[in-house]
C-alpha cells in the first residue's frame, strides 16, 4: 500500500467525519473508527463513492478488547499507521460546574475523553513507529486552556462543565509528554482545537461547520518533518495552555 494510512476514531459523524473526507481527498488510506460496526460502513461507502479509498474499523475506545483488535487488524492489513487523530470524545450527560458535578459524571468523561485517548494510543504506537515520520492529534478545545478559562474576558471563562473542560487539559499533558517521549523519531504529536462546530456535541445551530472545524486537524496531521510537535493549535495558530 503506497498511500499514507490514517485512523481517525469517532469518525462518522461531526468533525471526524469531515477529517476522513480530508484526508482522503489528500489521498490518504482512511480508516474509518467507529463503534457501531454499520455506521462506520456506511461511512466508507458514502466516501468510497467519492473516489476516497476507505476501510472501517471497529473501535470503543473505552473497550481494550476492541482497541486490541483494531489495532491486530491495522497490523495485519495495512502493516503500519501514519496518522492518527484522537478525535472520540464525550460531554458527559449531567457534566456542570466545579461545585455541583456528580462524580460519575467527572468519571464517565475522563473514561471515553482521556483513559479511551490514551489506550487507543498506546494500542497504536507500535504502528505509528513502523511509519517513516507519523502524526498524531489530539482533538482538543480552548476550555482547556488555563490561561483563556482564567480570563474573566474570554468566552472559555464563562463555560461550566468541568468533566469536559478539565479531560481536555488532560489530554493536553498527554500531547505535550507525549511530544516530548517522541523526540527524535520523526513522530510529531499536536493538540487541535476546532473551534465550536454544529456537530451533535457543539450545537447543530452553530454557524461554523464541523469541515470548518476539521481543517486544523487535518494541518496538523500533515505537518512537514520541520513541524511543531507538543503543541495545541486552532486555526490562526498556537494557543496558551
Ligand atoms: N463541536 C465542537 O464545537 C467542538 C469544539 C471543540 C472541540 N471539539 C472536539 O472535537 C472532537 C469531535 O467532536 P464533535 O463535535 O464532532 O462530536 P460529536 O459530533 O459528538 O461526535 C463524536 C464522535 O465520537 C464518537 N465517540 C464517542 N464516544 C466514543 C467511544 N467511547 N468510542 C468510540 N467513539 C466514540 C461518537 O460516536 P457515536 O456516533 O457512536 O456516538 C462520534 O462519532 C471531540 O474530541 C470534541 O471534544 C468539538
Amino acid at each position: 500500500m503506497n498511500n499514507k494510512i490514517a485512523l481517525v476514531t469517532g469518525a462518522t459523524k461531526g468533525i471526524g467525519r469531515q477529517i476522513v473526507q480530508q484526508l482522503g481527498e489528500r489521498g490518504y488510506t482512511v480508516l474509518v473508527g467507529s463503534r457501531d460496526l454499520a455506521r462506520g460502513q456506511a461511512t466508507v461507502k458514502e466516501l468510497v463513492a467519492e473516489g476516497i479509498d476507505a476501510a472501517v474499523v471497529q473501535l470503543e475506545v473505552t473497550d481494550e478488547r476492541s482497541i486490541r483488535a483494531a489495532a491486530e487488524e491495522i497490523e495485519r492489513t495495512s502493516g503500519r499507521l501514519d496518522v492518527l487523530v484522537n478525535n472520540a470524545a464525550i460531554i458527559a450527560e449531567g457534566d456542570t460546574a466545579a461545585a455541583e458535578i456528580g462524580l460519575d459524571v467527572l468519571r464517565r468523561g475522563y473514561e471515553t475523553n482521556v483513559v479511551g485517548l490514551v489506550a487507543t494510543t498506546q494500542a497504536m504506537l507500535p504502528l505509528l513507529r513502523k511509519a517513516d515520520g507519523a502524526r498524531i492529534v489530539n482533538l482538543s478545545t480552548e476550555l482547556s486552556s488555563l490561561t483563556l478559562v482564567g480570563d474573566p474576558a474570554e468566552r472559555a471563562s464563562t463555560v461550566r462543565m468541568l468533566g469536559y473542560n478539565s479531560s481536555k487539559v488532560a489530554v493536553n499533558m498527554v500531547t505535550v509528554m507525549l511530544a516530548n517521549e517522541l523526540r527524535g523519531t520523526g513522530i510529531l504529536v499536536n493538540a487541535a482545537d476546532p473551534g465550536k462546530c454544529a456537530t451533535e456535541m457543539g450545537g447543530l445551530d452553530t454557524p461554523r461547520t464541523p469541515a470548518q472545524g476539521a481543517a486544523v486537524a487535518v494541518r496538523l496531521a500533515t505537518l512537514p518533518a520541520d513541524g511543531p510537535t507538543g503543541e495545541l493549535h486552532n486555526e490562526a495558530g498556537r494557543l496558551p495552555w
